[in-house]
């Protein structure tokens, strides 16, 4: 296979980073196709960790071409501060082994404010627990033709005929809000010193990708989030602001749908969620705790702690489904050592009726109920297995039970955060 996305396929925090810095290795490309620096992604590679939120994980191995897409909304202030970490820690990131696409549209200071200002006045039931930096705001703007792209940081004209666009829509929003106008001079004096550090970076990423692909170099999409916080197909509105289904990896760098070869579905061997929103398996006892505790389930990004609850297949079903899942990567599944009994969700109950879908509306999401089939568990470990024969019968007969559920195939089972600790099945590049 040429081209591989990959896709979390439940609430984002599957493990998507030790696959993606897997699949890396062997790939010539690596792209962000969507979201922006809410996401975060630790890497371990020979004992360093390196920990990415805006940048492609590709950056940190030599002699790839990482790439920012026009489908990610990009805080140039938060990238060049990035990028500065890594060079830090040793990596060179040149315009040769980064490229941002000229179409991407900024994240600017006011975004922060809004999405921040807008939580907090939020009441119950309101709130999305954003990771407030500014995505939902960028992309409002994206979707409202007053952003300020990449290319326009090009000339000093257009730039001010973009910023003033923007303030337009901003000034009296930010007025209702009863904050300060936007400080013009000072916004347009930021962005222009900032330009000089981006536009080294800037390509028409498209014509380069199309490039790349008729040379039949392997390109990997590096999907952030997951597809339960889809703009259309997650638990919306408590979702980020981004398409996060592979179909968006052609869209967000300028590839024809055609280019996707594979795609690999990122899958948490039990549920996790970060803010607010409904989560029919979410676990509020011991169980839940215990859950939390092994599985280290705090954010990345934020270092909030993780919501956690059973497998919910009826879920993972319909992101195979949305994405077009070829197969899975199953994680974690050492978190459930020695768990007496396992549940795994396999529709829901509402109003007398059986669900075998999540209903779209979020006031029914918040009233279905699981309906459980219950599984033995284990007692020996499956921490650092790496063939199926290091697995307990139980383990297996649970991995089994999930593919059926689900309708897809394990492609990868891991087992520790390390990357040996993995069990191929099937390899997504493989021709
Ligand atoms: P936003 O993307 O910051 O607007 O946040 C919207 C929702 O997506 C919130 O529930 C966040 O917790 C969630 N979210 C955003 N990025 C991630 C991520 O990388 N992992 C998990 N959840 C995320």
């Amino acid at each position: 296979m040429a081209n591989v996305v990959v896709v979390g396929a439940q609430w984002g925090d599957e493990g998507k980073g030790k696959i993606v810095d897997w699949l890396s290795e062997r790939a010539d490309v690596i792209c962000r196709f969507q979201g922006g620096h809410n996401a975060g992604h630790t890497l371990v590679i020979d004992g360093k960790v390196y920990k990415l939120h805006a940048l492609p994980s590709g950056v940190v191995r030599g002699g790839k071409l990482s790439v920012i897409g026009n489908g990610v909304v990009l805080d140039p202030w938060h990238l060049m501060k990035e990028i500065a970490t890594i060079r830090a820690q040793g990596v060179e990131i040149t315009p040769e082994t980064l490229m941002i696409a000229e179409n991407t549209p900024l994240i600017l200071p006011i975004h922060g404010e809004l999405d921040r200002a807008r939580e907090e006045a939020a009441s119950k039931g309101t709130k999305i627990g954003t990771t407030g930096r500014g995505i939902g705001p960028a992309y409002e703007d994206k979707v409202g033709r007053r952003s300020v792209r990449v290319a326009d940081l090009a000339d000093r004209a257009t730039l001010e005929a973009r910023v003033d666009r923007a303030l337009q829509h901003h000034d009296p929003l930010r007025k209702g809000l009863g904050f300060e106008p936007v400080d013009r001079d000072a916004l347009l004096a930021q962005l222009i010193e900032i330009a000089d550090h981006i536009l080294p970076f800037a390509a028409p990423v498209w014509k380069v990708l199309n490039e790349k692909r008729k040379a039949g170099k392997r390109i990997l999409f590096e999907g952030a989030q997951g597809a339960l916080l889809d703009i259309d197909f997650g638990t919306y509105p408590f979702v980020t602001s981004s398409n996060v289904i592979a179909g968006q990896a052609a869209t967000g760098v300028g590839l024809g749908p055609g280019a996707i070869d594979y795609v690999l579905g990122i899958v948490k061997a039990y549920t996790t969620r970060v803010g607010e929103g409904p989560f029919p398996t979410e676990l509020e006892d011991e169980d839940g705790q215990r859950l939390g505790e092994r599985g280290h389930e705090f954010g990345t990004t934020t270092g909030r702690k993780r919501r956690c609850g059973w497998f919910d297949a009826c879920l993972v079903r319909q992101t195979c489904a949305t994405s077009g899942v070829n197969g899975i990567s199953l994680t974690k599944l050492d978190v459930l050592d020695g768990f007496e009994t396992l549940k795994i969700c396999v529709g829901y109950e509402l109003d007398g009726q059986r669900y075998d879908y999540l209903p779209t509306a979020a006031e029914e999401q918040a009233r279905c109920t699981p309906i459980y089939e219950e599984m033995p568990g284990w007692s020996d470990s499956t921490e650092g297995a790496r063939s199926w024969v290091d697995l307990p019968a139980e383990a297996i007969k649970y991995v089994r039970r999930i593919e059926e559920l689900i309708e897809c195939p394990v492609a990868l089972l891991s087992t520790s955060p390390e990357r040996e600790d993995t069990i191929l099945v099937t390899d997504p590049f493989a021709d």
